[in-house]
C-alpha cells in the first residue's frame, strides 16, 4: 500500500516526547482508570465545546448507548435518525430495546434532512440522532425547532466532527446530550478505544456517571442496570496532549480539502463535497462522489497503483439485514452509496499526494 487511506506517523512524531511524558506520569501514578487525568479530559472537553457536563467513557457507541438511556429512551420507543451513517448509530438503538426509524438524507451534505422528519413522526417517536457525518454539521436549527415542537430529545452523533461548529458554535454542544468517539481515526483519537458524553442537563450528567459505572453513584451501592464503561488514565492522558492541537489539525485538514477541490473541481464525473454556509467542515473523510456507476471502476484503478480509496458506506443501514424492510426506500441515502469515495486525508498529508491522487482519478475517468 503506497497511499493508505490515513497515515497518522508524521502527526505523532511532531508531539513523540509530550505522548512519552504522559505515559511515564501514568505509569508513575498508578491510577489507571478514571483517575485524575480523566477529570482533567473532562473539564478541558467540556470547556472546549462550550458546555456544562463531558463524562468520558469507553467507545463512541457505549456513549451513544448511554445517552439515549441518560436522556429516558426506553424499550419500545422510537428513535429518528438517518440511514446513511456507521452501524453503530443505529445499533446503539437497537441494543436498548428502542427501534431506529430512518428519515432520508440532503444530497449535499449527505445528512440528515430536516424535511423529511414529519412524516416518520409517530406517538411512539422519542428522540432524534443527527449525525454529523464526515465532519460536516447537520441543520441543527430546523432539527432543533422540530424536536421542540414535538417534545423530542435530541443526541447528536459528533463521532466524526469533534471540532466542528455550527453558526459559530460547536457541535455536541447543541443537543440535548451529545456522543463522541476517540477511536484512533478519529478528529481527536486515542491510541485506542475511547468515547465521551457532553450536556448541559445536570441531572442527563448524573446518570451517564451512573450508567458507566455499573448503575453507582458509591461504589457497591448500585442503583440500575448499568455498564462498565470507563476511559482509562493513558487514554484521557494522550488526549489531553491531542486536544491541546485539534483545532491546528483541523486547519490543515481544511486546507488539505481546499487543495483537494481545487484540482478534482473540473473533472467530469466528480462532484466534490459541499459545505453549508451553516457549518465549519472538520473532513473526518474527503468524500467525492462518482457518477453513472462508474465509482467501483475507479476505485479499482486507484487501488492498482497502490492508492486506498474507501466507501463510506457502501450499504445505507435500511438495507443491512436487520433493518431492511423490502418496500421502504430512501432515494437519497441509496444513491449516495452507489456513488461515494472517500480519498486518502489526514492534517499533514502532501500536496503532491493529492495531486497524484487527483491525476490518477482523472485517469481513470477518461
Ligand atoms: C457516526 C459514528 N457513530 C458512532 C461511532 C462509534 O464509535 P466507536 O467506534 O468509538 O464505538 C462511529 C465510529 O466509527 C461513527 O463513525
Amino acid at each position: 500500500m503506497r497511499i493508505p487511506i490515513l497515515d497518522l506517523r508524521e502527526e505523532i512524531q511532531a508531539h513523540r516526547q509530550e505522548f512519552l511524558g504522559a505515559f511515564e506520569s501514568v505509569l508513575d501514578s498508578g491510577q489507571f482508570i478514571l483517575g485524575p487525568n480523566v477529570g482533567a479530559l473532562e473539564k478541558e472537553f467540556a470547556s472546549y465545546l462550550g458546555v456544562k457536563h463531558a463524562i468520558a467513557c469507553n467507545s463512541g457507541t457505549d456513549a451513544l448507548i448511554i445517552g439515549l438511556r441518560a436522556l429516558g429512551v426506553q424499550p419500545g420507543d422510537e428513535v429518528l435518525t438517518t440511514p446513511f451513517s456507521f452501524f453503530a448509530t443505529a445499533e446503539a438503538v437497537s441494543l436498548i430495546g428502542a427501534v431506529p426509524v430512518f428519515a432520508d438524507i440532503e444530497p449535499e451534505s449527505f445528512n440528515l434532512d430536516p424535511q423529511q422528519l414529519e412524516k416518520y413522526l409517530t406517538p411512539k417517536t422519542k428522540a432524534l440522532i443527527p449525525v454529523h457525518l464526515f465532519g460536516h454539521s447537520a441543520d441543527m436549527r430546523p432539527i432543533s425547532d422540530f424536536a421542540k415542537r414535538h417534545g423530542l430529545k435530541v443526541l447528536e452523533d459528533v463521532a466524526q466532527a469533534t471540532g466542528a461548529e455550527y453558526k459559530g458554535q460547536k457541535v455536541g454542544a447543541l443537543g440535548d446530550l451529545s456522543a463522541f468517539s476517540f477511536f484512533p481515526t478519529k478528529n481527536l483519537g486515542a491510541f485506542g478505544d475511547g468515547g465521551m458524553m457532553a450536556t448541559d442537563d445536570d441531572s442527563a450528567a448524573e446518570l451517564c456517571r451512573m450508567l458507566r459505572m455499573h448503575g453507582s453513584r458509591r461504589r457497591y451501592y448500585n442503583e440500575m442496570i448499568g455498564y462498565n464503561s470507563r476511559l482509562d488514565e493513558m487514554q484521557a492522558a494522550f488526549l489531553r496532549v491531542k486536544l491541546k492541537y485539534l483545532d491546528k489539525a483541523n486547519e490543515d485538514r481544511r486546507q488539505a480539502a481546499a487543495r483537494y477541490r481545487e484540482v478534482l473541481q473540473d473533472i467530469p464525473g466528480v462532484t466534490v463535497p459541499s459545505e453549508a454556509s451553516y457549518t465549519k467542515h472538520v473532513y473526518h473523510q474527503y468524500t467525492i462522489r462518482i457518477s453513472e456507476g462508474r465509482r467501483d471502476r475507479v476505485q479499482e484503478k486507484l487501488q492498482a497503483q497502490g492508492i486506498t480509496t474507501m466507501l463510506y458506506y457502501p450499504v445505507p443501514l435500511h438495507r443491512l439485514p436487520m433493518y431492511d424492510v423490502p418496500s421502504r426506500s430512501f432515494e437519497q441515502a441509496e444513491k449516495a452509496a452507489g456513488e461515494v469515495m472517500s480519498l486518502p486525508l489526514w492534517p499533514t498529508i502532501d500536496p503532491h499526494t493529492q495531486l497524484e491522487i487527483a491525476s490518477a482519478i482523472r485517469t481513470a475517468l477518461q
